[in-house]
């Protein structure tokens, strides 16, 4: 069973500390909210597991939101329900009680990924989605060069997509999920293109990865990346993407239904 902090935080991060601003950086993406409505086919009650502050929960479905940690349920609107305190590998809820259940950017946190997957796939009748990044194409994105260890956390961190295939089992598929040049939900990809964002403290800070870092370091990399903007060094290497409408980086879209 995980150990949980003062904030509750059950993961292998604590939001306590580095929750603070996650809603104002982390607002859905319509597009990528959009994928996963298509993907719930219809289902009138979903499950959503380590909920945050409401990201991507369905206006059309009717939601019941888990979320361990009180800064993150602190940070949830008023027009969303109020978040259960429980953990994705103890849920609190009778076998098939859901016609769904989605979980985004969050499997990469759990201590018992299999029993949180398994807990999934239990209450739910209908499709298990997983949306998370396939720890194989992380280090392909140009921020490897910049902040290795920031990346090589995200790559140990992510589960492999076969290990939650096969936690959920039954008729899977695993879909790439294209990634806006303007995506509303600032995860590290998610300024592909705009590579200032990740000078921005507040930007970094919401992306739990960086957080495994020390400040000094933390630091120098952003310093290196600020040195290569102004002195265009990086806009001849990447500057490209600039003008790219998306990017297919490591974010996939895994989708269960039972066998
Ligand atoms: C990066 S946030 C994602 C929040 C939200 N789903 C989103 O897409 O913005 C990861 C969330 O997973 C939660 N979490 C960590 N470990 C968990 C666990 N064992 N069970 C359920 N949720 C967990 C964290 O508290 C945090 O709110």
């Amino acid at each position: 069973m995980s150990s949980r902090t003062v904030d509750g935080s059950a993961g292998d991060a604590d939001y306590g500390t580095i929750g603070g601003g996650y809603a104002d950086y982390r607002r859905p993406d319509e597009r990528i909210a959009a994928l996963l409505t298509g993907a719930l086919d219809g289902a009138g009650t979903v499950l959503n597991v380590g909920a945050g502050a409401g990201s991507y929960e369905s206006v059309a479905a009717e939601v019941t939101a888990v979320e361990p940690s009180a800064s993150m349920r602190a940070q949830r609107p008023g027009r969303l329900s109020p978040a259960i305190d429980a953990v994705a590998e103890r849920l609190p809820f009778p076998d098939r009680h859901f016609d769904a259940a989605m979980t985004t950017f969050s499997v990469h946190q759990w201590s018992e990924l299999t029993a949180g997957l398994r807990e999934m796939r239990r209450v739910a009748r209908g499709p298990v989605l997983v949306l998370t990044c396939d720890p194989d194409l992380v280090r392909d994105f140009w921020l490897y060069e910049y902040a290795p260890l920031v990346l090589d956390t995200e790559a140990r961190r992510y589960p492999a997509i076969a290990d939650i295939a096969d936690a959920l089992g039954g008729d899977v598929t695993v879909q790439r999920v294209p990634i806006p040049a303007d995506c509303t939900d600032g995860f590290n990809e998610a300024y592909y293109a705009r590579p200032e964002m990740l000078l921005d403290p507040g930007a970094r800070q919401a992306c739990s990865a960086w957080s495994f870092v020390d400040a000094a370091t933390a630091e120098q990399y952003t310093e290196h990346l600020r040195r290569d903007l102004r002195s265009g060094a990086w806009d001849r290497r990447h500057g490209a993407l600039r003008g790219q409408p998306s990017l297919e980086g490591s974010l996939v879209l895994v989708r269960a239904l039972p066998a």
